[in-house]
């Protein structure tokens, strides 16, 4: 790891930038004196100011440590100071940080804390190196584990009865990502359609309906399909795909708007080796976006997120099949044509 201590992120509407003294009446007023707060943390609401600026005190004292990462999260717009981000608990023997977070109620429920976990996770895994980065959170505060869901964080499984809050014992539910698993995302870039901003992540076995909505449109794309060969679509989908992707020999990677699924790609990674020498091969297919997002760049970023994660898993080469109108997008990834419609992109330069 390259430790770099907290320097300022900036994200579309966020500022995370180091704390000052001149902070606690803001915070005091903002969320360290707020009950709904602490409800599932281990701290009770300050009971006054100078008790913020005591812990504030401290936590200056402690940039000097570059393994300290703890920001100020301020709005834009206004320059409010509306909660903290930090990650701690580090185990450099497995490149590990634990990220906490906690923001004014008054803020609650407009993204602001996926916006800013995401851009940390970004930086920790980009920048400072770190292998593993993990959030927790007690069942009972679920608003905590839909922003590390929608931060593109995987769930991996819940200890019971693991830590202590101001409700007594809770169980702990783990949610991680790795930095394979880092997926781009790239502003829009305009063209019609939604302008709201798109979540890029790998599908799960749980995404088997998204997924199913997103085949149906591409296999119909030449004409409606009747009753029967939706049934048959769907079905098939559903025999495969969850096996599949918890074999390991697919990956899927869906793009979604509003939390509607929005673009797709697959990628089959169904074993084809040739030889020692030349490694396991790729094949993309099913690229589709819904007609409603296109041009803004949703596939361009679904099959880069499946080349990051055929990278992660040693592949070599991918290959695919396009048109001659859908080549200058793969052209732009990096895909060579070899014999139309037939492209390739060597994932080992
Ligand atoms: C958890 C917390 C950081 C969320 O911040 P936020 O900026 O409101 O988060 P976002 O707006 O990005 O996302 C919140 C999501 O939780 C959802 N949510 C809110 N209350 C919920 C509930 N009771 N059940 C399920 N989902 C809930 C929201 O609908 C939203 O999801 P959506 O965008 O799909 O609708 C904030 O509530 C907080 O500071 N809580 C107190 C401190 C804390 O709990 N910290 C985390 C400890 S692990």
């Amino acid at each position: 790891m390259c430790e770099t201590g907290t320097v300022t992120l900036t994200t579309p509407r966020l500022t995370l930038r180091r704390f000052t003294l001149d902070d606690a009446p803001a915070m005091y007023a903002s969320w360290t004196s707020d009950p709904k707060v602490t409800t599932y943390l281990s701290w009770s609401p300050h009971p006054s100011v100078q008790h913020t600026r005591a812990l504030l005190a401290g936590w200056i004292a402690e940039y000097a440590d570059p393994t300290v990462y703890r920001w100020g999260i301020e709005l834009a717009s206004s320059g409010d100071l509306i909660g903290s981000i930090d990650a701690r608990n580090s185990d450099p023997a497995i490149d590990l940080k634990e990220i906490g977070y906690c923001l004014g109620s008054r803020w609650w429920g407009r993204g602001y804390m996926t916006e800013a976990l995401r851009s940390v996770i970004t930086y920790l895994l980009d920048r400072v190196g770190v292998n593993r980065v993990e959030a927790a959170h007690d069942p009972r505060n679920p608003a905590s584990g839909r922003v590390m869901a929608k931060a593109g964080m995987r769930y991996e499984g819940t200890l019971r009865a693991a830590h202590r809050n101001s409700q007594g014992l809770g169980d702990s539910m783990i949610w991680s990502t790795l930095r394979g698993e880092l997926l781009p995302s790239e502003p829009p870039s305009g063209g019609a359609g939604s302008d709201a901003p798109a979540t890029v992540r790998l599908a799960t076995p749980d995404d088997l309906d998204a997924v199913t909505e997103l085949r149906l449109a591409f296999t119909g794309r030449f004409g409606t399909l009747d009753a029967e060969q939706r049934a048959a679509v769907a079905a098939d989908t559903a025999d495969h795909l969850p096996d599949r992707l918890r074999g390991g020999d697919l990956v899927v990677a869906l793009a979604e708007v509003d939390d509607r699924p929005a673009a797709v790609a697959w990628l089959d990674l169904g074993l084809r080796f040739l030889g020692r020498t030349v490694g396991p091969i790729g094949t993309l297919f099913n690229v589709w976006t819904e007609p409603d997002h296109r041009g803004r760049g949703l596939s361009r970023q679904v099959v880069r997120a499946c080349l990051v994660e055929a990278r992660r898993r040693g592949v070599r080469r991918v290959d695919l099949r396009a048109t001659a109108q859908a080549q200058p997008m793969y052209a732009r990834l990096g895909f060579r044509p070899t014999v139309y419609p037939a492209m390739r992109l060597d994932l080992t330069d």
